[in-house]
């Protein structure tokens, strides 16, 4: 039996942490087998190379190197991790996917959306989300709750590359709008809650339909 594979999509600070502890704890209640797992990381190996991606250090890293480096993060969580959960018949929910690689390096970074898009699917086994759970802020909402002194390397940033990501977001929307809800993450956390859940039961349901 197949799983589901569900993933959080949103610019640095639309609050996607909170949210997928809740949806943990919502499908741990519901009896539901799962797994909860993050990009850049989620294995041992992706979470080396996450601390390559992200330290402070590495300002020489090229957008190239950091595009393949996130990429590689990723073939190796669809290879150890993501497909064999799904196939085990579990729901996995991924902090962050390919969207993220679309937005951050073939926008922000100016890569191209199909370059990117090309670089990733080398490793993706065609795994393609069932649900993208987008969190839509207004970039002036998040640049005020994350960049702030002292982040990671991409967090660091400044305000135009995070305009860009945004705007690069909206520009996938367009194009990808298969399998995507988009939550209004500037509610509170109950509102915010009650999306994602609608979103998520939704899916679940139309899941068990098909068996
Ligand atoms: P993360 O620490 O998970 O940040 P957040 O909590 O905001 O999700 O991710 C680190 C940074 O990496 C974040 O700024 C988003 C960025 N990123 C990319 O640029 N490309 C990618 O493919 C992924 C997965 C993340």
């Amino acid at each position: 039996m197949s799983g589901l594979f569900i993933t959080l999509e949103g610019p640095d600070g639309s609050g996607k942490s909170t949210m997928i502890g809740l949806i943990g704890q919502y499908l741990k209640e519901q009896g539901i087998e799962h797994v909860i797992t993050r990009e850049p990381g989620g294995t041992a190996i992706g979470e080396k190379i996450r601390g390559i991606i992200i330290d402070r250090e590495n300002i020489n890293m090229g957008p190239e190197t950091e595009a393949l480096l996130f990429a590689a993060s990723r073939a190796q969580h669809v290879h150890e991790k993501i497909l064999p959960a799904v196939e085990e018949g579990k729901v996995v929910v991924c902090d962050r996917f390919l969207l993220s690689s679309l937005a951050y390096q073939g926008v922000g970074r100016g890569l191209g959306i199909q370059e990117v898009k090309a670089v990733n699917e080398f490793g993706l086994r065609g795994m393609t989300p069932d649900l993208i759970l987008f969190f839509h802020v207004d970039p002036e909402v998040t640049l005020l709750r994350k960049t702030k002194e002292g982040g990671d390397r991409l967090e660091e940033e400044g305000g135009v590359f995070h305009r860009e990501v945004y705007e690069g977001y909206m520009t996938l929307l367009r194009m990808y709008p298969d399998n995507v809800v988009v939550i209004d993450a500037e509610k509170s956390v109950e509102e915010v809650y009650a999306q994602t859940i609608a979103a998520l039961t939704e899916v679940l349901k139309s899941k068990e339909e098909t068996l």
